[in-house]
């Protein structure tokens, strides 16, 4: 029996006590978890206990042991991979809906979070300019959203050969040609291998010095064909030309897909959405709100054009799951029962407006420019166009430039992640988080040159 005698009040009063510690923390603390406070995990590698101890003591050992080795990636010094914070609204909202505790499966399961994934639904495709009318999913992220595109994709495509390639799977099915670009996200490829579409079955197109598809090397194509393009290249920031891939889709009547993890907020930017031109005559559409939108983990959306071929591909059906008149949330996603992304994500956007969205996303690239500018006026090579949040740079030949990226993370300022860039190690700024101000880049940026120099 757990003890009778703790209060629930004083229970979530603790903890939002210590979480409010936490995050005041974040602005001083090292990036990287200091070495001791990882080494102390092992205090966790109990045996299985056999007695109940009080909630209280649980949330104390979590946050002794836990907090310290976490990565402040919370926080405004975070530029490793693409990686937002959680707006104070978001926060929030997470910790209200983790009281609720509602299973989006349904309407009838939970009217709140059905409801509010409509609203964010009707949001976003507005803020996106994407078809008013399209279907959307609220999943994991980004690996989730592309599956789920994915899948509506071979659904239609499948579909107007006559072939139901949910009933009968791809056994004898048309094979489907799938068109990526070279510099293509590895969780496209993961999510057409667990579509059985094949990882390495792919068609590869060549791309130019910044990662972007080059169109005129797409080859000629007839049905069935899926084009993968990219909205935001990982490490350069840049997108495919959506337009003049589009236009070469219709003529062979292929499906053009859209992994914008986070490139596809730049459409929310007045000042960044000539980057995106051309996209929303796309068929489908793949987000993440964990980056750009700044809510908590984990939370990524799908849009498809047609809602029909998205909810062929995700619907189950059984006598006991009831679905009403209204939207059923689980008709656009992958899993059944779920936890209710869409309250975070309406938190977000409710508390930003389409003014403060467009601010956060200009911000953390103006931050980006003056990072380009700062590193090349010290001497260093910005590798790709900075035309986004994504700063590349070199800082010599490639063991030099991992040297000093093992240095900035260890010097805990900031961190910033490694890649290679088109056969040369780089270093990857990705500035995405509301929390960073103007300066905690000029702070980044002077620990970054004092350590490359050294
Ligand atoms: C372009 C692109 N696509 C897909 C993903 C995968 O996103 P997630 O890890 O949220 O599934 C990422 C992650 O950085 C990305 O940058």
């Amino acid at each position: 029996m757990i003890e009778e005698t703790f209060s629930m009040g004083d229970l979530i009063k603790e903890a939002a006590r210590r979480s409010a510690r936490y995050i005041d923390d974040l602005k001083e603390r090292s990036v990287a978890p200091p070495t001791e406070a990882v080494e102390r995990l092992t205090g966790f590698d109990l045996p299985l206990p056999e007695e109940p101890i009080a909630p209280i003591k649980v949330l104390q050992e979590l946050d002794d042991l836990g907090s310290a080795a976490t990565v402040a990636s919370a926080g405004p010094r975070y530029f490793g991979f693409v990686t937002g914070g959680s707006l104070p609204a978001a926060l929030a909202a997470n910790y209200l809906a983790g009281a609720w505790d509602q299973n989006a499966v349904f309407h009838v399961a939970s009217p709140t979070t059905a409801f509010l994934e409509e609203v964010c639904r009707r949001w976003l495709v507005a803020l996106f300019g994407l078809p008013p009318e399209a279907g959307v999913g609220f999943v994991t992220g980004a690996t989730m959203a592309n599956f789920s595109a994915l899948a509506a994709a071979r659904h239609a495509l499948l579909g107007r050969l006559g072939w139901d390639v949910e009933t009968h799977g791809l056994f004898g099915a048309p094979p489907i040609t799938v068109i990526v670009g070279a510099e293509v996200h590895v969780s496209v490829l993961k999510a057409l291998s667990l579509l059985g579409l094949g990882r390495e079955r792919v068609v590869r197109v060549a791309v130019d010095g910044q990662g972007r598809m080059r169109p005129e090397a797409i080859p000629a194509l007839s049905e069935p064909a899926i084009i993968c393009i990219q909205a935001g290249n990982v490490n350069t920031g840049a997108f495919d030309p959506a337009g003049e891939i589009c236009a070469i889709a219709q003529t062979s009547n292929s499906w053009v897909h859209v992994d914008g993890a986070f490139g596809l907020w730049a459409a929310a930017c007045p000042d960044r959405v000539h980057l995106a031109a051309g996209i929303p005559a796309a068929h489908s559409w793949a987000t993440d709100a964990h980056k750009w939108l700044n809510v908590p983990y984990d939370s990524g959306i799908v849009f498809v054009r047609d809602p029909q071929h998205l909810q062929a591909s995700m619907s189950s059906r059984a006598a006991y799951l009831i679905a009403g008149d209204t939207r059923e949330p689980s008709h656009y996603t992958p899993e059944l029962s779920r936890r209710a992304r869409g309250v975070e994500i309406w938190a977000a956007l409710r508390s930003l407006g389409r003014f403060g969205l467009a601010d956060l996303i200009e911000r953390n690239c103006r931050y980006a420019r003056r990072f380009a500018a700062g590193l090349q006026d010290a001497g260093y090579d910005v590798l790709n166009e900075v035309v986004l949040n994504q700063v590349l740079v070199s800082f010599g030949s490639s063991e030099r430039t991992r040297q000093v990226v093992a240095r900035i993370q260890e010097d805990g300022t900031c961190w910033c992640g490694g890649t290679e860039w088109q056969g040369h190690a780089a270093m990857r700024i990705s500035v995405s988080s509301w929390a960073t101000t103007e300066d905690d880049i000029e702070r980044s940026l002077q620990a970054i040159i004092r350590l490359a120099l050294g």
